[in-house]
């Protein structure tokens, strides 16, 4: 896939994949309007062959810390390397800034989720108990050092 900015004009696939994937925080249209909301970055995963909207991330950049917010694939494209495209490419941006670390929250069962961090080296620092509804869920603090602090 190509890995690229988010802009405007993708707000609509944004949402459809939101939509098929009740895992993530569930957004409006206007929270995936990066424009105005500086800090905030955004990727989008596509296929190169019909441009095809495969995924995205969403990440914010306090100081030296880097928060992944939202990150979702479409359910067609799932296993076939697209989070790890995008995740690569959030990796190079967070390197370049000089970032320390890259946290995120996820739900205990979402086990695809915890499965795919893992693999990408993040590691359990935290639990915080009950910390979503609709259903109440604990959430899983997970982290990725990137350089010693
Ligand atoms: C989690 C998610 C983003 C992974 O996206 P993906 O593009 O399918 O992930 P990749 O293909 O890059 O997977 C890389 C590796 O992660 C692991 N992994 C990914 N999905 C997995 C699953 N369902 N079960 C077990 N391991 C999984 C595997 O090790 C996989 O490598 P492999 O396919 O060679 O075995 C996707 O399942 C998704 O959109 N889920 C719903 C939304 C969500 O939960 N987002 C995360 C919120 S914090």
């Amino acid at each position: 896939v190509i890995v690229r900015a988010m802009e405007p004009r993708d707000i609509d696939a944004a949402l459809a994949i939101q939509a098929a994937s009740p895992e993530i925080a569930q957004w409006n249209a206007s929270d995936y309007d990066l424009s105005a909301r500086p800090g905030i970055l955004g990727l989008i995963a596509e296929q190169p062959e019909d441009r095809r909207f495969a995924g995205f991330l969403v990440a914010r950049q306090v100081l030296d810390e880097c928060e992944i917010l939202n990150l979702a694939v479409a359910p067609a494209s799932r296993r076939r390397g697209v989070a790890t495209s995008l995740l690569r490419a959030l990796l190079e941006s967070a390197t370049r800034r000089g970032t320390a670390a890259i946290y995120l929250e996820v739900r205990a069962s979402n086990a695809a989720a915890r499965a795919f961090y893992e693999r990408n080296g993040f590691r359990e620092i935290a639990r915080r108990t009950n910390y979503y509804n609709f259903p109440i869920e604990d959430a899983l603090v997970l982290e990725l050092p990137l350089r010693p602090r």
